[in-house]
This record gives structure tokens, sequence and C-alpha cells, in this order.
């Protein structure tokens, strides 16, 4: 199984390490337009492998996609990331051109590839891979809501004070610090509502908190968050690698599923072999429901603006 990475950054090599870590892929390719960055990443990761005992190869290229052939996954980190105090809709001038060039890439060495898009914004930029590669909606998938509820699940377990391996939580919307919608009617401690041990209030703290995570991390950081990104990218590719059929929020072309459509936005998914495998539509109260109607007009919003 060969996995491309598209962006040597901090998301890009961040992802290639936890893959490689993880020991599913036989190859990572790491791309990046900046010369010899690629193959840099991947000479400092392999000489990692002794250490962490992994058996992947991991190699670099400098913008030549044809080392990316027959490519089973690949990810699309590239672009510039945030700044403190931007928000990541303001990245969309620059960031739209570079997702579709890199798209076209990746489809024309690897016809059969599923491509994961992580740069911002990012349910827009996954509408707009849609819209360069032509592909069926399973083949394209956004990366948001499996970080997001990754940060739900931290701050909900330090409200609780027990650890996030007890704590199941998800959070479904747009990727944007307005846009997420953390489902705390839903979220649980080992199958208890965490209702029974935090106030309405705290709840509200926590989601608060989770939506702008990446914004706090910015403001500390000076650049966006690399850690829980990669984590969450490497996590749904060994999902559909090891065709594990896990549940993650991801942005997907909506199709009258929730009451939208014309759209990529997040919304729980089974991930599987043939990337999503099915939209899971869950339950949601009436104000769960006016919040995602909110976050999709605010996408739609955004997509207006890659053919402005
Ligand atoms: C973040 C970026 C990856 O939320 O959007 O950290």
């Amino acid at each position: 199984m060969k996995v491309t990475v598209v962006g040597a950054g901090a998301v890009g090599a961040s992802c290639a390490e936890y893959i490689a870590i993880k020991n599913f892929a036989s190859e990572v390719v790491i791309v990046d337009i900046k010369e010899n960055y690629a193959e840099g990443k991947a000479m400092d990761l392999m000489q990692t492998a002794s250490l962490n005992g992994f058996d992947t190869k991991i190699t670099g290229s400098t913008n030549d996609y044809s080392k990316t052939a027959g490519s089973a996954i690949a990810v699309i980190t590239s672009g510039i990331p945030r700044k403190p105090g931007m928000t990541r809709e303001e990245l969309i001038g620059i960031n739209a051109g570079i997702v579709k060039s890199v798209s076209e890439n990746i489809i024309k060495h690897s016809p059969d590839a599923i491509i994961i898009v992580v740069s911002n914004p990012m349910d827009t930029m996954t509408y707009l891979a849609h819209q360069a590669t032509g592909l069926p909606k399973n083949r394209i998938i956004g990366m948001g809501g499996a970080l997001d509820s990754a940060r739900f699940k931290y701050r909900l377990s330090e409200a609780l004070g027990a650890p996030a391996s007890d704590v199941d939580g998800m959070v479904i919307g747009g990727h944007s610090d307005t846009g997420m919608i953390p489902l705390t009617s839903l979220a649980t401690r080992n199958s208890v509502p965490v209702s029974e041990f935090l106030s309405e209030e705290k709840l509200e703290e926590v989601a608060k908190a989770t939506m702008v995570g990446g914004a706090t991390l910015t403001g500390m950081l000076g650049t966006s968050a690399w850690y829980a990104p990669g984590a969450a990218v490497s996590a749904m590719v060994q999902a559909i690698a090891c065709d594990t059929k896990k549940i993650f929020p991801c942005s997907t072309l909506l199709d009258g599923e929730y009451g939208l459509s014309d759209l990529c936005i997040g919304v729980p998914v089974v991930l599987g072999k043939d990337g999503i495998e099915k939209i899971v539509e869950i339950p949601l109260n009436d104000a769960e429901k006016a919040k995602l109607a909110e976050s999709a007009a605010a996408v739609k919003k955004t997509n207006g603006l890659l053919n402005a």
C-alpha cells in the first residue's frame, strides 16, 4: 500500500511520521515544491526507522509526481498555514490554485487514488478537489472533524478529570472557528452521558474552547498546529488502508443528506477501502440542526469565492 503526502511542512511530515510508526503502509512518498525539502524530511524520518521500529519506506520528491504513481491514498496538506489572528477562510486565494493543481497531478499518476484534503479552508478545498478531478464522492474526503473531535475529547477529558481514552464525542459542521458543532448531547464518559458529570455552563465552555482549538494553538505557536492534525489524517489513512469501517466525522459532498446538498461539510461517515463507504445520518436536536444549517450557509459563502 503506497501513500502520497503532498506538502512536507509540519502537518505533512507529522502525518508521514505517524503513518510510518503505525507500520501499515509499505511506502510513503512526500512531495514538496521546495527543492530537496521533501527528500530531507524523508531522510530524517527514515533515520528514525531502526529507533521506532517501522518498515515503511519513506521517500521524498521535489514536485515530481511520477514518483507518486500507483498510490492508493493521497493526502493534500500543501498551501500556506494560518498566522495568529487569521481565519482559515483568509487562505483561500493562495491555497485554491495550489489544491487544484495538486489534485490534478495526483490523479494523473494515481487514477485510482482516494484523496484526503487537509489544506484550508478545508471544506471549500474539498469541494474544489471535486470540481478539479470529477472523482466520485466516496474518493474525496476532507480532514477536519477527526481533528476537531480529538480536540473536543481533550477538552472534555480536562473538564472531567478523566483520560481522553475514557471519553467519546464528535464534532460535525464546517472546520472553522464559528462553524464547528461539538455534539455535547451525544458525548459520553465510558457510555455515561457527560451531562451527568458536567454542568450546562461547563459543557458550553468545553464546546467554545473546542471550536477555537486551532486558533488557540496558532496564537501560541505562531503558525498552525501539526501533531494532532497529522495524527488525525494518519488515523483516517489507516482506516482506509486497513478497511476498518471506523466512523469519523469528515467533510464529504452531500446530496440531500442532513437536508443539505452541493457542498462539502463535516458529518459522520464510515471509512473503509473505498474511502467514504457510507454517510451516517444521526438524529440531531433542533438547536444542532439550526447550527448545521448556519454552518452550511457559511461554507457555501466561502465556496462562492472560488469562482470570484
Ligand atoms: C487546525 C488546522 C489544521 O485546525 O486547520 O489546526
